[in-house]
C-alpha cells in the first residue's frame, strides 16, 4: 500500500516538474541552437530585411551589492550578444557583439561593471553600426553612455568611451534615429528624477548640445521611443528596480518634447505591473503602420540570468496606445 503510495507521489512529482520545464521553454526564447536567447534590456536594428536583436549577456551568479539604499543584485558585466532573424521567430544566434574587458576594474566594460540596454542603429553616411548603452559602476555612482562602432552589424563592436551628455547623469537608456537620418539619446538623469533627450552629433559618436529635459521630475526609466503618424511615443516604467510597476506613456511631436503625459498603456489583468515586466524597445512592424512589438524584460532578481522576456502586440489608434496582455 505504501509502495503505492510512493509510486503515485513519485509519478506526480515528475509530472510537475516536467510541465514546469514545458512552461520555461514557451516562455523563453530559443536560438537556433537551442539555447535560451541571452540578450536582455534588449533592441532590436532593422537592416537590409534582417532584425539585429541586441541585448545585455547575463551569466554567473547573482549577488546583492551590500550598503545599498535598494535591492542592488547585479552579474558579471557579460557584454552584449547578438541574434538575427529574417521573421521575428527563428533566431540565429550571431555570437558576442561587444565583448567586456577582464581584470581593470577602471575600464568602462571591465566584467566587474555594468553594461545596460545597449541600442544599435546604422549611419549610412559613414556606414558604421553604432551601439550606445549605459555603463555603470556596480553601485551605479558612474551613470555614463558609452558607445562602440562596428563596419558589421553584428559585430564585433570596438568600445570608444563613455560620456556624461553636456556634463548630466544617464542612467537607462535608448537610441532612436528618425526618418530624417537625425539620431537621439534619451536617459534618466538628474537622480532619476528627469528623463533628458539629447540630438546626437552627425555620425551618432557624440551627444551634440542641443537637449531637452522631459517627464521632469517624474522619476521615469527604461525608456522605449518609437514613431507612428508622425508623433514620437515614449513608454517609460517607474523607478523600482528589478521589481515591476506600471508603465505610462507620453506623446510629442518632436523627439526633443515638450511630450504630455497619459496614463498606462497595457491593458488587461496584470496591466499595474506591465505584466510583470520592464519596457525596453518598441519594435514597428514593417508594412503595418500602427502596429508595433512592446518587448520587455521579465527580471528574476535573485537570478538575473533566469531573466525572462515579454514580447507584445502594441497597437496606436487615433493617438492612443494599447498593450493587450494575454
Ligand atoms: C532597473 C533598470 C535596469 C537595471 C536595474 C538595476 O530599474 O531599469 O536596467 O539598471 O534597475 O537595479
Amino acid at each position: 500500500m505504501v509502495s503505492r503510495r510512493l509510486q503515485i507521489f513519485a509519478i506526480t512529482l515528475m509530472l510537475f516538474f516536467c510541465c514546469r520545464t514545458l512552461a520555461q521553454v514557451k516562455g523563453n526564447l530559443v536560438d537556433d541552437k537551442g539555447h535560451f536567447v541571452n540578450a536582455h534590456g534588449a533592441g532590436v536594428l532593422y537592416h537590409n530585411g534582417t532584425y539585429y536583436l541586441f541585448g545585455e549577456i547575463k551569466k554567473g551568479e547573482t549577488w546583492l551589492v551590500q550598503g545599498q539604499q535598494w535591492e542592488d543584485y547585479r552579474v558579471p558585466a557579460g557584454g552584449v550578444s547578438c541574434y538575427s532573424s529574417k521573421d521575428l521567430k527563428h533566431w540565429k544566434y550571431e555570437g558576442v557583439a561587444l565583448a567586456p574587458t577582464k581584470g581593470d576594474t577602471s575600464k568602462d566594460i571591465d566584467t566587474s561593471r555594468v553594461i545596460e540596454r545597449p541600442k544599435v542603429i546604422y549611419n549610412a553616411k559613414t556606414k558604421e553600426y553604432v551601439m550606445w548603452m549605459h555603463v555603470d559602476k556596480k553601485d551605479y555612482s558612474y551613470s555614463q553612455s558609452g558607445v562602440a562602432i562596428s563596419y558589421k552589424p553584428a559585430g564585433p563592436y570596438r568600445y570608444l568611451r563613455s560620456v556624461k551628455p553636456n556634463g548630466n547623469m544617464a542612467r537607462d537608456m535608448t537610441v532612436f534615429q528618425d526618418d530624417d537620418g537625425k539620431a537621439y539619446l534619451i536617459y534618466s538623469s538628474e537622480q532619476n528624477k528627469t528623463m533628458q533627450v539629447c540630438l546626437l552629433s552627425d555620425d551618432y559618436l557624440a551627444p551634440t548640445k542641443t537637449f531637452s529635459r522631459i517627464l521632469i521630475d517624474r522619476n521615469r526609466e527604461a525608456p522605449a521611443l518609437f514613431k507612428s503618424g508622425g508623433k514620437y511615443y515614449l513608454i517609460t516604467s517607474s523607478c523600482t528596480g528589478w521589481s515591476p510597476n506600471a508603465a505610462t506613456y507620453a506623446v510629442a511631436d518632436s523627439p526633443l518634447g515638450p511630450y504630455k503625459e497619459y496614463g498606462n498603456p497595457c491593458q488587461g489583468p496584470g496591466a499595474e505591473t506591465t505584466f510583470e515586466a520592464q519596457s525596453t524597445f518598441v519594435l514597428p512592424l514593417k508594412g503595418k503602420p500602427g502596429n508595433f512589438i512592446f518587448m520587455a524584460d521579465r527580471w528574476n532578481k535573485l537570478d538575473l540570468p533566469k531573466s525572462d522576456y515579454l514580447w507584445l502586440p502594441l497597437k496606436v489608434d487615433d493617438g492612443k496606445v494599447t498593450v493587450d496582455g494575454y
